[in-house]
């Protein structure tokens, strides 16, 4: 089983443990783990990630419990789509499109609104965002695999990160909607930097119904 742990960067000292179940949906039954087992680790992440977030103490002791538990791994966030979503993904901050969900009357507000509760700078995108609490997770998890993810982009730092031993996996997510052969380039050689620039629009497009595909040059 997968556990994601969403750290809330704007709130001092909150953040979350998460599972993602539809990861645990599709994997479980290839893990070791009886369904009892997947149970009692889905029952525990649902009592111990209240809306507000916990303490960082309090994920550190929760992540202990899941490692005794037996979880197959850990994949670093941060935030939820819910809640912060633009600390989940740094970068832009396509007010102007999500607000177009909005009747035509309501767009300018919303709009507005919007910018004032996401500022741009606060997200700010800096590469490799989580890795300085990947470093911290990592002294708890002993043998348990961390997944790193959150604005991974240049082949050369993964590959550092990995050989370090920051971190077992590295997690993309902006540079495989823009380029899904982005591996498939990689693996061949071509180890340029992903083409995504980060604008968070093909968030915004989930925010109209849409299909996700990379959405920067597309008019909403
Ligand atoms: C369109 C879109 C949808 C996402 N949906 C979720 C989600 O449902 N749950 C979640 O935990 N993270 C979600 N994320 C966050 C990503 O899993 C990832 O943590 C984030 O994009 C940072 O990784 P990246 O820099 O490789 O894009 C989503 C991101 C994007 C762009
Ligand atoms: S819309 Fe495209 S460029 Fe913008 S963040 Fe999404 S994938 Fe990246």
């Amino acid at each position: 089983m997968l556990c994601g742990l969403n750290i809330f960067q704007n709130v001092k000292i909150n953040s979350t443990v998460q599972i993602y179940n539809k990861i645990a949906g599709k994997y479980a039954r290839s893990f070791n783990g009886s369904p009892e087992e997947r149970s009692i680790i889905l029952e525990f992440i649902k009592d111990h990630t209240p809306f507000k977030g916990i303490s960082i103490e309090e994920v550190f002791e929760n992540l202990e419990s899941l490692v005794e538990m037996g979880i197959d791994g850990v994949e670093t966030s941060r935030g939820t789509l819910a809640f912060s979503m633009f600390d989940m993904c740094r970068g832009g901050v396509p007010s102007k499109e999500m607000s177009k969900i909005m009747p035509k009357p309501a767009q300018a507000m919303t709009n507005i609104a919007l910018k004032l509760n996401y500022p741009e700078k606060k997200f700010a995108f800096t590469e490799a965002y989580n890795r300085l609490p990947g470093k911290k997770l990592k002294e708890v998890l002993n043998d348990c695999p961390l997944i790193l993810v959150g604005g991974m982009r240049g082949f050369p730092l993964m590959d550092q990160i990995v050989t370090n031993g920051e971190a077992d996996f590295i997690s993309l997510c902006r540079p495989l909607i823009r380029e899904p052969l982005i591996l498939k380039k990689w693996s061949q050689g071509n180890t340029n930097e992903p083409a995504c620039v980060n604008c968070n629009k093909c968030l915004a497009g989930l925010a109209h119904h849409m299909v996700l595909q990379c959405r920067e040059k597309k008019k909403f």
